[in-house]
């Protein structure tokens, strides 16, 4: 998993971190809801509050390749994980880089590597341009990012594409198969009420994380966007992973935009096969809600 946690990123490493149908290894860290600094401290205690303790973790990169910075304080608070108060971590970073990391997972394995980006995806892109070896190593990408419709932190773009367009130029253009988790989906995997009054029994330490998370991220999403339930949009990708029957896509060539001003990191999903190019990606459409949040529900049941 590459990610910025961030609330939704905190969902998905409660599903990787336990489920049966996951081998989760390794976390590495970008720069993208806040600084690196702080998603790094926040993958660490998220981690250490659940008992996720034999997975290394690491920081990669802080900022994006070309463009200045950009962050979702407005969403995800100045810790970049607002709500939940955390104990000390009873575990640290490991040595290496992120990238480094990526690089030596994927060189070490027999190619049955999958990615799942829920972040900006400098991390990814970097890794790639440093270590073209590991290209051919990638069985798929699972991302969240990116939309064919509309945008969310502009009209045209996803905040996670739009944080870095060029590190995900390199990613969708890297030959490898994507599957793209976009905001067209991810809008339909809504935390409501009923949803998180359904964790709440649960009576773990995940599911009181879950619910600490979740009220947050509702308050939030509510001011900004005007949500009456937040979307939960990271961990769509690892219950896909875990039963594919959850999300329906439709293959598709996709581009990401990085020379235009206004669309400045769009994902331009050819729909229709207007261009006639081969597609590159299986862009997800449409949600079982039920299912999905059953998966996170049985999931969530596992930890102690
Ligand atoms: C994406 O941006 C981040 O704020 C979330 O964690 C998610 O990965 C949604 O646009
Ligand atoms: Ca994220």
């Amino acid at each position: 998993m590459d990610c910025d946690p961030g609330h939704d990123d905190a969902i998905s490493i409660l599903l990787a971190g336990r489920s049966p149908h996951i081998d989760l290894q390794a976390i590495t860290v970008v720069a993208g809801n806040q600084t690196l600094e702080k998603t790094a401290k926040n993958a660490l205690n998220i981690c250490s509050a659940v008992g996720i303790t034999d997975v290394p973790i690491a920081a990669g990169m802080a900022n994006p390749m070309v463009r200045e910075q950009v962050i979702a304080d407005d969403i995800h608070g100045e810790t970049g994980l607002d709500g939940p108060r955390f104990d000390k971590p009873s575990i640290q970073l490991d040595n290496r880089h992120g990238v480094d990391l990526i690089i030596e997972v994927l060189m070490k394995s027999d190619g049955d590597i999958t990615l799942v980006p829920t972040g900006p995806l400098t991390n990814i892109a970097m890794a790639i341009r440093k270590e073209p070896r590991i290209v051919p190593k990638i069985e798929r990408i699972v991302l969240m990012g990116g939309a064919y419709q509309l945008g969310n932190v502009t009209p045209a773009a996803e905040f996670n594409i739009y944080a870095d367009p060029e590190a995900a130029h390199v990613v969708f253009s890297c030959g490898r198969p994507i599957v793209m988790m976009g905001l067209d989906l991810t809008r339909q995997a809504l935390a409501t009420p009923e949803v998180i009054k359904k964790m709440k029994p649960i009576g773990n330490k995940a599911s009181k994380l879950f619910v600490e998370l979740m009220e947050f991220f509702t308050k939030t999403q509510r001011e900004v966007f005007g949500w009456s339930s937040p979307p939960v949009h990271d961990p769509t990708t690892i219950a896909w992973l875990i039963d594919p029957s959850v999300i329906q896509t439709k293959p598709m060539y996709v581009e990401v935009d990085i020379r235009s001003d206004k669309s400045y990191g769009r994902t331009l999903c050819d729909y229709f096969n207007i261009s006639g190019k081969q597609a590159n990606t299986e862009v997800a459409l449409k949600l079982d809600f039920d299912k999905f949040w059953n998966i996170v529900y049985e999931t969530l049941k596992l930890y102690s």
